[in-house]
């Protein structure tokens, strides 16, 4: 994609993007960002169903945003990066298709931001998650007030964000910012064997199931029901659909095609 983030494919057809400046523990400065924006874009106009997020080297997925590029920031400036990279991670939230961060190592501020704008979330046994951004004078800036607080709750929250302290891998299965925790070094080989489940199943569902879930994070629960309603009216439309139910009612498995 650029110098500092790899666009590769998995034998099984998924995209794996890496943050590669591991010499800043992958710190996220405008280069990154950018090549997040083309690599996710690649991983769609190429239809692929699953994408791993992960971070090069040993001893980080990413360590936040990059402290030096944001030093001299002033006010305006300062809204504007974290607006470009609520951008940037908003449209990995919305990706169409499901998106899991392979997490060994730190992942804090911007980086645990990033991880948690990934549908689930895998961490190595070394991984470390937080918002450390008041040890630096500031808050998170890449909706880590809001997605956090969707995660573990408010009161968790406050005082995570309060406090700026690290979780460590066990911590975070227990609060379920981790789904799962796998030993060091498998955290991207179990994310693609999670994709290759889901890609198993009815891939226009994957999707819609997906959108539906998302939409709790945008209004009142009667907006999620409704548009729920709807999206499980449009999988009635699909192929997926009425293969997927006459299979089941033949005894045998679904040939999903994703239509
Ligand atoms: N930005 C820029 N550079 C960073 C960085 C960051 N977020 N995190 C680490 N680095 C750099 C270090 O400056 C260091 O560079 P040099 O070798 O050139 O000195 C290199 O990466 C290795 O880091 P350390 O020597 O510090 O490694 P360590 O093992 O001693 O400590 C660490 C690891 C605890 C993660 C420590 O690096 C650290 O605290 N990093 C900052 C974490 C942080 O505060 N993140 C939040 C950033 S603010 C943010 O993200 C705001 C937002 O929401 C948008």
């Amino acid at each position: 994609m650029n110098d500092v983030v790899r666009y590769e494919v998995s034998d099984g057809g998924f995209a794996i993007v890496t943050v590669d400046r591991p010499r800043a523990l992958n710190a996220l400065n405008q280069d990154v960002l950018a090549g997040l924006d083309v690599a996710f874009a690649r991983a769609r106009d190429e239809g692929r169903l699953g994408v791993v997020l992960t971070g090069a080297g040993p001893k980080a997925f990413v360590a936040g945003a990059d402290i030096a590029a944001m030093k001299d920031l002033d006010s305006d400036s300062a809204e504007a990066f974290a607006l470009a990279g609520q951008q940037v991670l908003g449209r990995i939230a919305d990706y169409p298709g499901v998106v899991i961060a392979a997490v060994g190592g730190f992942a804090l501020g911007g980086g645990m931001e990033l991880a948690m704008a990934c549908d689930l979330i895998i961490a190595a046994s070394n991984a470390r998650f937080g918002q450390p951004e008041v040890n630096l004078g500031v808050i998170p800036g890449f909706g880590g007030t809001q997605r956090l607080v969707r995660l573990v709750g408010l009161q968790r929250a406050r005082e995570l964000v309060f406090s700026g302290r690290m979780v460590k891998a066990q911590e975070a299965l227990t609060l379920g910012i981790a789904l799962e925790v796998v030993e060091e070094g498998q955290a991207v080989a179990r994310a693609t064997a999670m994709l290759e489940l889901i890609a198993s199943k009815g891939p226009v569902a994957v999707k819609l199931g997906k959108r539906a879930v998302n939409a709790h994070l945008d209004g009142t629960l009667e907006t999620g029901l409704a548009l729920e309603a709807a999206l499980f009216g449009q999988c009635f439309m699909s192929e997926d659909q009425t293969e997927g139910m006459t299979a089941f009612l033949e005894k045998r498995s679904a040939d999903f095609k994703g239509r």
